[in-house]
């Protein structure tokens, strides 16, 4: 249903254009779940406000981002505000960031109601209520009435989901849904975004830096790094063969819940400033297994086994499968 394709993004900044996103490419079928995971500042926010068009004045914005068959970076703003919410929606990291303080839930959510399909407001409040108990919020009609700083972190995100919800969306792109939640309430979230995608057949890209958030709820995931994606394929593959020592780094930084005893080896360095890349490989400066033709230039995403990709001259399990 999704097929974005070289999508590119530059920013003005000071009167200096800066490329933040590489050309990247993610395909994703109706009713799948695709992780995004990586680094803080690698561009996982910025591709999926890119492919719903959401970016600041600064970006420019070049690739195509084919949905079901219409590239959405050609469509005039007005039928793009149409698709925003109906077909594809976003909830964010910070739900109560994006709620307004002086509305009460009740409100927000019919408005979005109201803005895609035309009903009186007694049918859009029983609407709102329905979407209340779908997203597991107890007393739904009390809780209509309040107002967000009267709901708690992990109710504020339920009501996120809710409006998100509201229009049935086809594709939902959830950017670090409970990364705000302590631990109990992420898997609470996590197990109802879970449980809405298989009932409705919503496809959901899931945006995160944990991969134990991964490992628990994709089967597909795609690793960025810096702009640009290293590695995509099965998570189950992935977790037990990364191909791409960034990858790698990252599983071996996390604690082993095998029992196994063994240091955690954090990745020496960090994530190159967009306007200060090294030449070549963008991880070379940060990869133990660095050579000479690793300077060559940035590898592309290629075939290592399947469905399984990865873009390293020199993959830690597998063989680079030359330029594509
Ligand atoms: N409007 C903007 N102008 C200039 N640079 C921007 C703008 N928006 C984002 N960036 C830069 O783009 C890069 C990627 O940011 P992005 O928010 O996509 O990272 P992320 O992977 O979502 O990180 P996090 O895990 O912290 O959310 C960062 O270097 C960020 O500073
Ligand atoms: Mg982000």
């Amino acid at each position: 249903m999704l097929h974005v394709r070289n999508l590119k993004v530059d920013f003005e900044v000071d009167g200096r254009r800066i490329r933040i996103l590489h050309g990247v490419d993610l395909d994703l079928e109706e009713g799948e779940t695709l992780g995004l995971v990586g680094e803080s500042g690698c561009g996982k926010s910025v591709t999926c406000s890119a492919i719903l068009r959401i970016l600041a004045d600064n970006a420019t914005v070049t690739g195509e981002v084919m949905y079901d068959g219409t590239d959405l970076l050609k469509l005039p703003a007005s039928k793009m505000e149409e698709i925003r919410g109906k077909d594809i929606t976003m909830i964010f990291q910070d739900p109560v960031v994006y709620m307004n303080p002086v509305k009460t839930i009740g409100n927000q959510i019919t408005e979005v109601i109201h803005l895609h399909e035309k009903c009186s407001q007694a049918e859009a409040d029983k609407k709102a209520i329905d979407l209340l108990t779908q997203v597991g919020i107890p007393h739904p009609e009390t809780r209509l009435k309040y107002y967000p700083h009267q709901l708690s972190g992990g109710l504020c995100q339920r009501v996120m989901i809710a409006m998100a919800l509201a229009c049935k969306p086809k594709l939902l792109m959830a950017d670090e849904p409970t990364t705000a939640l302590d631990v109990t309430v992420q898997a609470q979230i996590l197990d109802l975004l879970r449980g809405l995608n298989k009932k409705l057949g919503m496809a959901t890209i899931l945006v995160t830096h944990d991969l134990g958030v991964i490992a628990e709820n994709v089967k597909r995931v795609m690793v960025m790094y810096a702009g640009v994606v290293v590695e995509e394929g099965p998570v189950d593959i992935i977790f037990k063969k990364p191909a791409h020592p960034y990858t790698e780094g990252l599983l071996n930084s996390l604690p082993k819940m095998d029992g196994q005893d063994g240091d955690l080896i954090p990745i020496e360095g960090s994530v190159p400033a967009p306007d200060k890349r090294p030449a070549g490989c963008c991880f070379g400066p940060r990869c133990k297994y660095m050579t000479d033709e690793c300077l060559k230039g940035q590898p592309k995403l290629t075939t290592i086994n399947g469905t399984h990709r990865c873009a390293c001259f020199h993959p830690v399990h597998g063989t680079f499968g030359g330029q594509e």
